[in-house]
């Protein structure tokens, strides 16, 4: 059966359509990026006569892995069998279980969840005398978690440490803890990572089988990779440069634990041959929360430009609470939001990057982006803020 591809915009079609060869989907929020994905797999598949088996999609979360399983079961007659459609940590497991005796390590390793790591550090941390007063555990755990990402292995952290006390407590720790886990044949969940990044970068019969199965490679979300899982698509898609990685620079969120925008903002660096589709079309909100959240990432610095439209209507106007704490914005703003009567976008802007805009503005002490009768759209800190007069 020929899929259906009427449901799509023109912009969407053209992704979907773009089958060989690198692809950058570029596109804000609610455009259809995941919509475009799963079209695309099954266009593929079912229009191409690609084997699911030589698919492979990865994502970031084990919800929007399920959910783009079922999307794909809804679009395509025999579901996704063979084919992967995984996060990168289980797309890193599955390679590790057949081959983790490549690194030393047994193929039944055991996986250290966040509470497990976090018990053998403290342990250790406190074998070495340590004191966590003056180095807070999750400090060293968050300096140990992005070496890891960034592919640092024990002796370079240490190599680079110097004088510095806390790079040096860190080193001393990181070393200690990746004894200890090869020892307990365990990974913790940064592990998965660069042991699969070793393994094939180590073994060249290994990632060639990879590269020879896996000829479509497509990453949704991709602003939030980080170093190591750039690399690794990277290496997978070396030999066919099927590669169509589908992101958002402006919903870049992750940067805290090691997301690196610029693996999107230099795709076409890395593949100069890249088809870019900009998706600027959004099917989830009206207008004036387009015009708001336009307003807002307009004034983030690195970033592609693109300017969200719909051919809804306006809707209801909006205005800005702000809260004055985190915590208060937290408990307030699920409250003020399902009050509302019109549509919703809770900010999780910081402040600062907030920037003034020209519009006639209403800002309560809190920060959800709700509807409101007396005022037009804004995003703006408080103290320069007109009082809504409602
Ligand atoms: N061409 C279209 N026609 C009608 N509805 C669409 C179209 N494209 C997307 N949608 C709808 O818009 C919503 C958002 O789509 P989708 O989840 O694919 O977007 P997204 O860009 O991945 O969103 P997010 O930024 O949340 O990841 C969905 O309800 C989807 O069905
Ligand atoms: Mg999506």
């Amino acid at each position: 059966m020929t899929l259906q591809l009427d449901s799509l915009n023109e912009a969407q079609r053209k992704a979907v359509l773009t089958t060989e060869g690198p692809l950058l989907v570029l596109a804000g929020a609610g455009s259809g990026k995941t919509r475009v994905l799963t079209h695309r797999i099954a266009h593929l598949v079912q229009d191409k006569g690609v084997s699911p088996y030589q698919i492979l999609a990865i994502t970031f979360t084990n919800k929007a892995a399920g959910e783009m399983r079922n999307r794909l079961g809804d679009l395509l007659e025999r579901g996704t069998r063979g084919m992967w459609v995984c996060t990168f940590h289980a797309m890193c497991v599955r390679m590790l279980r057949m081959d983790a005796t490549l690194l030393g390590y047994g193929n039944d390793f055991s996986i250290y969840d966040d509470d497990d790591s976090k018990r053998l550090v403290k342990a250790i941390m406190e074998e070495l005398d340590i004191d966590p007063k003056r180095f807070p555990l999750q400090g060293i755990r968050a300096r140990i978690s992005a070496a890891k990402n960034e592919l640092r292995s024990p002796q370079e952290y240490e190599e680079a440490a110097g004088a510095n006390p806390w790079l040096k407590t860190t080193a001393r720790v990181y070393a200690q803890l990746q004894a200890r886990l090869k020892r307990a044949n365990a990974m913790d969940f940064d592990d998965l990572l660069v042991c699969a990044y070793q393994l094939l970068k180590d073994n060249p019969q290994v990632l060639a089988a990879y590269q020879e199965r896996f000829r479509y490679i497509l990453v949704d979300e991709y602003q939030d990779t980080n170093h190591v899982q750039y690399l690794l698509v990277k290496m997978l898609g070396a030999r066919y440069r099927n590669v169509m990685v589908v992101g958002d620079d402006d919903q870049s969120i992750y940067s805290w634990r090691g997301a690196d925008i610029r693996n999107i903002l230099d795709f076409e660096k890395d593949y100069d041959e890249a088809t870019v589709v900009k998706l600027e079309q959004n099917s989830r909100s009206k207008g004036n929360i387009l015009t708001a959240a336009n307003a807002v990432v307009a004034n983030n610095r690195d970033r592609k430009k693109k300017r969200l439209f719909t051919v809804q209507d306006d809707g209801d106007k909006i205005m800005v609470y702000q809260a004055p704490t985190s915590a208060r914005r937290a408990s307030t703003s699920p409250a003020r939001a399902s009050a509302c009567i019109g549509p919703v976008a809770a900010t999780t802007t910081s402040r600062s990057s907030i920037a003034p805009t020209r519009s006639p503005v209403c800002s309560r002490t809190c920060c959800c982006v709700r509807a409101c009768p007396t005022v037009s759209w804004v995003a703006r800190a408080s103290s320069t803020v007109p009082r809504c007069a409602t």
